[in-house]
């Protein structure tokens, strides 16, 4: 006769302080009210994008924005977005300073022009840039980056490394004491650059970077819901980046660059950049630590590292993380549309349970 093993609590379930989001995309309006609830039942903070159209360009707009998201809480959420302002080449730097002293912007948005989504405002002369880089060191305001070349003549998997290059490494040497967050990363190159960065430069990483790569876009036929930017890259990237992640390290953190946009826009002859992961984030983070064998780890990179880099307290209250198949549920409907949810009509090996707030 067998004896059965006893049931591993210790691994079945996982209890970390509330974590936070430290790049997210809600939109506005219908979206932005249908897509909220998700995060806001994950986390309990979450740094905002600024791309909306027309993009969030001033802190006007900004507290404008903030007191939208606010208003889409469902009833009893604590939830608390975290703005962040859309650099452009006209931006000045007392505005800067301005609207970090009135407490509206937690940091600024790096967008190459043209390199994604409502990005076309964005910046086209980096080094231009300098005067309100200078401030923004002086005041001690992030930097967030989205670190992809934008000549057409790089190859679109090379984005990332050619800009790392070419663009970021003169950055962080001409304004060596700028705290920058090297967002969602997805090569090794990237990951070992925050590294011999840090701690003043960080990266985030999304739950799709460390579970897809490039062939997946393409598995069976074109995935279009799979299809964002930087787009996945090769497998030896996506296992770096779970090393990365699952490491313990200070410099890496949550960021799930959640960016919904509708069936239609995405299932396109000119597809949209953007995988929702907004229902599903803290389901898949947790089976990726799992799968790393570093539970003891989630904590630090959902809920710790990102306060300590943006010189925040860590949340009270906790989330607990169970080892219990759940369906999260294929698709949020917007309307006549709806937003397709990362991996939401597959069974889920983690799922989220109670916890305290
Ligand atoms: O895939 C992406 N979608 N990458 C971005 O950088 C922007 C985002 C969006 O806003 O849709
Ligand atoms: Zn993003």
């Amino acid at each position: 006769m067998s004896v059965a093993e006893p049931c591993d609590t210790a691994s079945d379930s996982i209890t970390i302080r509330r974590p936070d989001d430290w790049h997210l995309h809600l939109r506005d309006g219908a979206i932005l009210k249908a897509v909220l609830p998700y995060t806001a039942a994950q986390f309990a903070r979450a740094v905002i994008m600024p791309n909306l159209a027309p993009p969030v360009t001033t802190a006007a707009a900004a507290a404008a924005y903030r007191d939208r998201i606010l208003a889409a809480r469902p009833p009893g959420s604590d939830f608390q977005p975290l703005m962040t302002c859309y650099l452009t080449d006209a931006t000045a730097a007392d505005d800067i300073e301005k609207g970090r002293a009135e407490g509206i912007w937690i940091a600024a948005k790096l967008y190459p022009a043209g390199a994604t989504t409502n990005a076309h405002h964005g910046v086209t002369d980096i080094a231009g840039l300098a005067p309100v880089l200078e401030r923004m060191e002086k005041i001690g305001m992030p930097l967030l980056v989205h670190g992809e070349a934008t000549d057409p003549a790089v190859d679109v998997f090379d984005r990332e490394s050619v800009f790392l290059e070419r663009s970021l490494l003169p950055l962080l040497a001409r304004h060596p004491g700028l705290k920058v967050v090297v967002e969602h990363i997805t090569t090794a190159e990237a990951a070992d650059l925050v590294r011999a960065h840090a701690p003043r430069v960080a990266a985030t990483i999304t739950p799709h970077h460390l579970m897809i790569n490039r062939t997946a876009l393409f598995q069976g036929g074109l995935r279009p819901h799979l299809y964002c930017l930087p787009v996945a890259k090769r497998e030896r990237h996506r296992l770096a980046l779970r090393k990365a992640a699952t490491s313990g390290d200070g410099c890496f953190f949550i960021g799930t660059d959640s960016a919904p946009h509708v069936r239609g826009a995405k299932e396109s002859a000119c597809g949209c950049a953007g995988v929702f992961v907004g229902a599903t984030a803290l389901q898949s983070y947790a089976q990726v630590f799992d799968e790393e064998g570093a539970l003891d780890r989630f904590e630090a990179f959902a809920s710790l590292n990102g306060a300590r880099f943006y010189g925040l307290p860590p949340n009270g209250g906790t989330v607990v993380l169970e080892r219990r198949a759940g369906k999260p549920g294929a698709a949020v409907a917007i309307g006549d549309e709806e937003v397709v949810i990362f991996r939401g009509d597959e069974t889920l090996p983690w799922s989220i349970g109670g916890g305290r707030s």
